[in-house]
């Protein structure tokens, strides 16, 4: 497993921040939604700038505590300075491969986070001993192999997207883990396990649907600096991706699916 390679190619830029601050727990983090009480005691594994970890603690509230674990300081910084006064919620800087928890959390999550790692496996081992018996492991993430746009976007954005995935593989990543989650829950022993499609639609009918369909516009220069560096794609063809998709969007696209799965199950060891 290369960790090392699949660790720099997940450190996100500054760029897309902007994706993560846009999310929250209401539109980006459902199941977790539906399952939250006041007074939990939650982990949040790579969360980011923190803005679904803030409200997961609104719901559980000044009773409860929430902990945002990311491996990017930078993340962390941001997340701290955006979220600090929340009651009950806390930031630390960590690495999901290593986590210093044991049977203390009644959930922990992770939200688009496996899918960046070489070894989700071990990741998921880390989890599970975090969270108490009888509490809950929730993680969502996409199948990449899934996507759908409709109508096709620009070649120029279907040569960046083909290039995105192998540059991930090569890294050792999953691009289908949604598919393989279940599994990877029985070999770590999870009971009660369920899937919960939570495909994220784009429409034109929602207020946000050009910020919402811009994720490909904003990734392909954000990651395709990277995936130059690599040898993966050149900088005119990420570029062309980039100018064309985003003339695609106000003009011709109809809806963006991202296939993706929550999966959760119960710790009973
Ligand atoms: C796509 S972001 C998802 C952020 C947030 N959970 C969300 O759903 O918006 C993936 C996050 O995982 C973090 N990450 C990647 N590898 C990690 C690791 N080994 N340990 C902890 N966090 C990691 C990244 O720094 C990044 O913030």
């Amino acid at each position: 497993m290369d960790t090392k390679m699949a660790r720099n190619r997940a450190e996100l830029s500054g760029k897309l921040t902007n994706v993560l601050d846009s999310r929250t727990l209401a539109n980006s983090h459902q199941r977790l939604a539906e399952i939250l009480t006041e007074g939990m005691a939650i982990l949040d594994v790579g969360c980011g700038t923190g803005a679904i970890t803030r409200g997961i603690a609104e719901v559980v509230g000044p009773n409860g505590r929430v902990v945002g674990i990311d491996s990017n300081p930078k993340l962390i910084e941001k997340a701290r300075e955006a979220h600090s006064e929340t009651p009950g919620l806390f930031f630390e800087t960590g690495d999901i491969y290593n986590l210093p928890y044991e049977q203390q959390f009644d959930i922990v999550t992770s939200s688009r986070v496996l899918i960046w790692l070489s070894d989700p496996l071990k990741a998921l081992k880390m989890m599970t001993s975090a969270v108490k018996i009888g509490g809950r492991i929730l993680v969502v993430d996409y199948n990449h192999e899934k996507i759908s746009w409709e109508p096709q976007p620009p070649s120029s954005m279907l040569h960046f997207y083909s290039a995105y995935l192998k540059w991930r593989s090569e890294a050792g990543m999953d691009n289908s883990i949604a598919d393989n989650l279940f599994e990877m829950f029985q070999k770590v022993g999870m009971k009660d396990i369920t899937i919960t499609p939570q495909h994220e639609i784009t429409t034109r009918a929602y207020p946000n649907f050009q910020n919402r369909m811009g994720i490909w516009a904003d990734t392909a220069p954000s990651r395709g600096i990277q995936m130059e560096k690599d040898g993966f794609i050149t900088e005119k063809a990420y570029l062309k991706a980039e100018k064309e998709y985003r003339e695609w969007m106000v003009q011709d696209a109809q809806s963006l699916t991202m296939y993706m799965l929550a999966v959760e199950g119960v710790r009973c060891l």
